[in-house]
């Protein structure tokens, strides 16, 4: 690990280099149940089957993408789902306030870096959790930012997130305790179009979704997908990076001209997660300080 002062910004190109954060799964673990995916798999997870698997979505997105790297500190296992450290945009970055005690001690860790990193810091309340780019992600031209709420994040932290960026909040309401987070059910693509799974949202919510996306920009999974993680994907330009999917989706997205690159993700299935929960998606304005991926 090395202290990189380089003070790099991609302000000059037109298609700034996409940076995303991630953190290596060295003291990864199933060591808590927090969601029904984890229920069952205590102490299940094999550490050098994680790591592989990690290096692999890490060295693939390593050819699309800067990828920097936060420190696994001991008691937060759940760390590696860097998703969840905040929601960062423009230089700003709202840091996550667990709904549950066993992933709080991750804040201070995650905050730290940020700071390092320069951002403004906004700290949300403990009394409305919010559980990051888990739970918020913004539309692909960044005029809307969809945040889920349910089990993790608190209906009214999304209020405060209104005030930070100037996008248009849609808060949308998870029902289906497996899709616990917006990033498993609901993945705005960069071709406009939208990969979801229909039934994970109550109907009030289904139909704001369907005010904004038409039809043919809807690429609903099934469940037999969703339960894959389909919706779990990290989409960098043209490439779709995800759990292994069914043949007709894969067949589905490439026909609308994406590479989709399948890997094997399922020791982090264990704990509820799987690519897009792996990354946490920054913009490259800053960091002057920064932790390289070697
Ligand atoms: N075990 C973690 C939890 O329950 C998994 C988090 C998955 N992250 C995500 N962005 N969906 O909090």
């Amino acid at each position: 690990m090395t202290t990189n002062k380089t003070n790099k910004t991609d302000k000059s190109s037109p298609h700034p280099i996409p940076t995303l954060l991630m953190c290596r799964p060295t003291l990864y673990q199933v060591a808590y149940v927090i969601n029904p995916w984890m229920e069952g798999n205590l102490g299940n997870s094999s550490q050098p089957r994680a790591m592989q698997q990690w290096e692999h979505l890490h060295a693939t997105l390593s050819r699309l993408a800067r990828v920097l790297l936060v420190d696994p500190v001991p008691g937060s296992p759940d760390m590696v789902f860097t998703a969840n450290a905040g929601l960062a945009r423009d230089g700003i970055v709202a840091i996550s306030s667990f709904h549950h005690p066993e992933r709080q001690a991750e804040e201070e860790h995650f905050r730290r870096w940020f700071v390092d990193a320069g951002y403004r810091i906004i700290d949300l309340p403990r009394d409305t959790s919010f559980e990051g780019e888990g739970d918020a992600l913004f539309s692909t031209d960044g005029s809307t930012l969809w945040v889920g709420h349910g089990a993790r994040t608190h209906r009214q932290s999304h209020t405060l997130l209104e005030s930070l960026w100037p996008a248009k909040v849609e808060s949308l309401h998870l029902t289906d305790p497996r899709f616990y987070h917006l990033d498993t059910c609901f993945s705005p693509l960069e071709d406009g179009s939208l990969l979801y799974y229909p039934p994970a949202f109550d109907a009030p919510s289904l139909a704001r979704i369907h005010a904004v996306y038409a039809p043919e920009q809807r690429i609903a999974v099934t469940e037999e997908d969703a339960l894959r993680f389909a919706c779990n994907a990290v989409n960098l330009g043209r490439t779709i990076v995800l759990n292994h999917i069914s043949p007709d989706l894969e067949r589905t997205l490439r026909d609308r001209g994406f590479d989709v690159i399948q890997l094997a993700l399922d020791e982090f299935l264990k704990a509820g997660g799987a690519a897009k929960c792996l990354v946490m998606k920054l913009t490259s304005e800053i960091h002057t300080a920064q932790s390289t991926s070697d």
